[in-house]
């Protein structure tokens, strides 16, 4: 091991976004790169296509994130550097975790705020955390997605039935979670500051294509896979290889040494959804989230 030598987590870095930036992180030598997915064989299997290694993780399971810290510490790797929590999911119909909890709640922001916590004794600073969100978050890009709603944490994690179709609903808890994302950025930018740990929050456009549409019904997922491929003509439009190598630059390049608390699309800071930048709101969100998986937490131990 040299002194240049690090480590970079992954998280989703079997598909899409996730893959690709890990494919570039691995292509410096000096870099140890992890990538996770919920199936350890298939996801070492896929590390090994670039170089990297795979281990197993399910956001959405709290028992599931410890053994994964378990296995990076064992794993006794070069200084973690990076941590990039990409993994992301999107359901057509509300779907819950075994716990109960809303799942796309509980995997695209519990499950990375667990880890980020379990993770936080492991990073060697300088590190930078990478909080991949989107600009569905954000009602004024007018994407076409249902606004995100103003809730609790509690309130999202245990949500009431639909009041909408199940599709909308399910959405509404995508462009949701991918606020928490840049919500969540901004909060620990400002608790990890004096550990020299720098949080940004990433939108890599949009990317047809990728596995996100793997819930949705045939048609949607042919059209995703086809005809929304054609689409990357158009502004804002952009591949999984090109996001991936932002993404990568994001948590690697040395010109982004120590700035945090921004939100970016690509490589360009710009300024997130009104909603997002409410610091009482965020505070009120990680507090509240840190209370539920303590609750998690607590009901795996008994
Ligand atoms: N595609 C787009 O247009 C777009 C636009 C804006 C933002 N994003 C964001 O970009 C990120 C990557 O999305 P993508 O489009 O690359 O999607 P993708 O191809 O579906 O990749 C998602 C990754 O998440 C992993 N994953 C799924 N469920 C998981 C769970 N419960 N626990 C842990 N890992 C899980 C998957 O791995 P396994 O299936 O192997 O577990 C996969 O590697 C997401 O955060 C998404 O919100 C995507």
């Amino acid at each position: 091991m040299t002194s240049s030598d690090r480590t970079f987590v992954v998280t989703g870095g079997t598909s899409g976004l996730g893959y690709e930036c890990a494919r570039n992180l691995a292509l410096d030598p000096s870099n140890t790169v992890v990538i996770t997915g919920r199936d350890a064989m298939r996801t070492r299997e896929l590390a090994a296509t670039i170089g990297a290694r795979g281990m197993a993780l399910d956001l959405s399971s709290r028992p599931s994130v410890s053994a994964f810290v378990a296995e990076l510490v064992a794993a006794d790797l070069p200084p973690l550097s990076g941590l990039v929590c990409n993994a992301g999911v999107q359901f057509t119909r509300r779907t819950l975790t075994v716990d109960g909890m809303e799942a796309t709640f509980a995997t695209n922001h519990l499950g990375h705020l667990g880890l980020v916590n379990d993770l936080l004794d492991h990073l060697t600073a300088p590190a930078r955390i990478i909080m991949v969100s989107s600009r569905t978050h954000d009602p004024e890009q007018f994407t076409g997605m249902p606004h995100p709603l103003t809730a609790t944490a509690r309130e999202l994690a245990y949500p009431p039935p639909p009041t909408e179709s199940a599709q909308r609903d399910a959405r509404r808890r995508y462009t949701t979670s991918k606020l928490a994302n840049v919500q969540t950025a901004y909060q620990l930018a400002r608790e990890l500051a004096p550990r020299d740990i720098t949080v940004n929050a990433f939108d890599p456009g949009l990317m047809p294509g990728t596995g996100l549409a793997r819930d949705a019904n045939a048609v949607q997922r042919l059209a995703w896979r086809t005809i929304a491929r054609a689409l990357v003509v158009l502004p804002g439009v952009r591949t999984p290889r090109g996001s991936g190598a932002d993404l990568a630059w994001l948590v690697a390049a040395p010109d982004r040494e120590g700035i945090t608390g921004q939100y970016l699309v690509g490589r360009r800071p710009v300024r997130s959804s009104v909603a997002s930048s409410d610091e009482p709101v965020q505070h009120a969100l990680y507090r509240d989230s840190l209370e539920l998986l303590a609750e998690l937490d607590a009901r795996a131990e008994s």
